[in-house]
């Protein structure tokens, strides 16, 4: 096999109250990656989207990514790399991971599967932490994993692949930037041990809501009481998309990683396209911009298209 083409999933991290932690896979929106491999070394990026993002794979996160890769790789081999993006860089839906994972996923499989999921998630984070500005794999992982995923340590790595709760998920992408690196730098450096035990209560809920597959346990525990307070100044609409959404019966949800994104689950398929509904007619009314997605999560994560 000389030549693959794959989809990468978008990801909803931190899944409210799991910061830097948790995340899951979604179905759509997915970028879709060529890769061709090369008997010389050398990395040629060339991007068939409207991101304006740069080809050099020095700058390039699918780049970085891939260049760690070959660092490892004893042969000489190189790759060619088409990219069209679909899920938007800044928007809070793992824009950057995917970028990072499909390059090191894809390449793998033209290596024929050399490199275990841990192995590429450590050399797809040298590409996040050029968009974050830090290591972390809250997206990178269900990227890679597929389905829901928990980083319990990133030195030494550990991720924990969970089971995936049959949910409809709703996201509304206003079109405002919020920058990963900025909105990690308004977070609270010092937390007190009064929220710091209402989160852990609520992460070891939902992951308990998870394995049994409690939705109204996994609802309940969609609560943050340390990041999001300080994230929701940058996204307007967020407290009423939460209210409304809750009203028309929503399970539960809130920012999707660092946003602007804002994801809801919900049990059915007719209540996900309401909350739909509702998050277009809230944003409409601010006069922002904006894109929304049904779907459902992604067990598999990166699936192949076509290869030769
Ligand atoms: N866990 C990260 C954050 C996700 O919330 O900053 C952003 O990519």
């Amino acid at each position: 096999m000389k030549k693959i083409k794959i989809s990468i999933p978008a990801t909803v991290s931190n899944l409210v109250c799991g910061y830097d932690i948790l995340g899951l896979a979604l179905q759509y929106p997915c970028d879709i990656m060529e890769l061709e491999m090369l008997d010389e070394p050398g990395i040629f990026i060339t991007h068939i989207d409207e991101f304006g993002l740069p080809e050099d794979p020095t700058l390039n996160l699918s780049g970085i990514a891939l260049q760690a890769l070959l660092n490892d790789y004893t042969s000489p081999v190189g790759f060619r790399l088409t990219i069209e993006k679909k899920i938007k860089p800044g928007s809070g839906l793992g824009s950057s991971a995917a970028a990072a994972a499909g390059a090191v996923i894809g390449a793998n499989f033209l290596l024929n599967n050399f490199y275990s999921k841990e192995e590429l998630v450590e050399f797809a984070m040298e590409g996040e932490k050029i968009a974050s500005g830090v290591k972390h794999a809250d997206n990178l992982a269900p990227c890679i994993y597929g389905g829901v995923t928990l980083i319990r340590s990133l030195e030494p790595i550990d991720i924990i692949p969970m089971p995936s709760p049959e949910l409809f998920v709703t996201v509304v992408h206003p079109q405002i930037e919020v920058k990963t690196s900025e909105a990690r730098n308004i977070l609270p450096k010092n937390i007190s041990l009064k929220d710091a035990t209402t989160q852990w209560a609520n992460v070891a809920g939902l992951i308990a809501g998870f394995y049994s597959n409690n939705i109204p346990l996994i609802g309940r525990s969609l609560v943050d009481v340390i990041i999001e307070p300080a994230r929701a100044a940058l996204i307007p609409g967020l407290e009423e998309v939460k209210r409304k959404c809750m009203e028309h019966g929503a399970v539960g949800g809130g920012i999707s990683g660092s946003g602007p994104s804002i994801f809801m689950f919900s049990q059915m398929e007719n209540v996900a396209w309401k909350i739909e509904k509702q998050m277009m007619e809230i944003y409409t009314n601010l006069g922002i911009p904006f894109k929304t997605y049904v779907t459902t999560i992604n067990p598999e994560g990166v699936k192949i298209i076509s290869s030769e």
